[in-house]
């Protein structure tokens, strides 16, 4: 029998994930779910799924966490700058706890990538490298569900607004990347993962809103400070706001577009089609 551990099980990634380990044949009873915060997980352990309390930022709750634990699948933290002792302190609890096989949810191209939010999951990786347990790195690229509130914004003002130019990006639904991370977790493969979905520009975005909203929906391109100020406006922190208008600005040059076909040969079918994503964020 082998026992499976979730990371950030409450969130929106690592729900996905607990659903993906069962319906790929796992029985609830050897996963764990590793959260924060346990009363948010009481809908998973109705289900049968452990519930123990791991918290990042406590390092004492995390090697009773993983006491038991095969493989545990890491999912990145969502406070940027604190991560890396964060990260650190699973991946050495983890080795404490004797986990044998570690999955982590990393950037696409983490070793070379210019966006600012790759630093911090590469410093990862290279812990993970130098703890010396058998790992895979899942190098996700960005959520398609990241522009549900642009698409849903766009039925009001007719416009997208980015300062992606006309890059790629190859994005792919949170329940695509967390089907590979299952894949992954359940055969234990070591590896290297870039995994994005079919690539779209922020024009062919606009189009497909248009196509199924019936209203005609235009990308405009904007200089990064000014997205970063629709950022600020749309509710973002100042400095969280930059970081992601830079971010767009590097898509210009590729740095979220990948072609490397891992995600779909890891679920085993197409990624999530655009035309369904963008359906999905249209009726919510
Ligand atoms: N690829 C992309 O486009 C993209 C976009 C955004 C984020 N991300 C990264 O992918 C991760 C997963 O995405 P998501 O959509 O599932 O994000 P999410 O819904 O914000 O989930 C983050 C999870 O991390 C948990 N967490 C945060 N701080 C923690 C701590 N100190 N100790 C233990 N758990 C902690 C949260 O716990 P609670 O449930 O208690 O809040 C939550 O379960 C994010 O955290 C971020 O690193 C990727």
């Amino acid at each position: 029998m082998t026992t499976y551990a979730v990371t950030g099980a409450t969130g929106q990634l690592g729900r996905l994930v607990v659903d993906a380990l069962i319906a790929r044949g796992a029985a609830p009873g050897d996963i764990v779910a590793a959260v924060r915060d346990t009363a948010k997980a009481a809908g998973l352990a109705a289900r049968g799924v452990q519930v123990r309390e791991a918290d990042y930022d406590r390092p004492e709750t995390l090697t009773s966490a993983f006491a038991g634990v095969d493989r545990l699948l890491l999912i990145s933290g969502n406070e940027v700058g604190k991560r890396l002792p964060q990260h650190t302190a699973v991946i050495e609890a983890a080795k404490a706890a004797g986990v044998t096989f570690l999955a982590y949810t990393s950037i696409l191209r983490a070793d070379s990538s210019p966006v600012g939010l790759a630093p911090e999951h590469l410093a990862t990786e290279q812990a993970l490298a130098a703890a010396g347990i058998e790992h895979a790195l899942l190098r996700n690229g960005w959520y398609t569900e990241n522009y549900a509130g642009s698409i849903t914004g766009a039925l009001a003002t007719g416009t997208i607004a980015g300062s992606a130019g006309d890059g790629k990006i190859a994005a792919a639904t949170r329940a695509d990347y967390a089907e590979a991370a299952a894949a992954v977790l359940l055969a234990g493969s070591a590896g290297v993962h870039e995994l994005g979905g079919t690539p779209f520009t922020m024009a062919e975005l606009a189009a497909e809103v248009s196509r199924q909203s019936g209203r005609t929906v235009t990308y405009t391109d904007l200089p990064v400070a000014e997205y970063q100020a629709v950022l600020v406006g749309a509710g973002l922190p100042e400095g969280y706001a930059g970081l992601l208008a830079d971010t767009d600005a590097k898509i210009v040059e590729g740095h979220l577009d990948t072609r490397s076909g891992d995600l779909e040969k890891l679920i085993g079918r197409p990624s999530t089609p655009l035309a369904d994503a963008v359906a999905s964020a249209l009726k919510n």
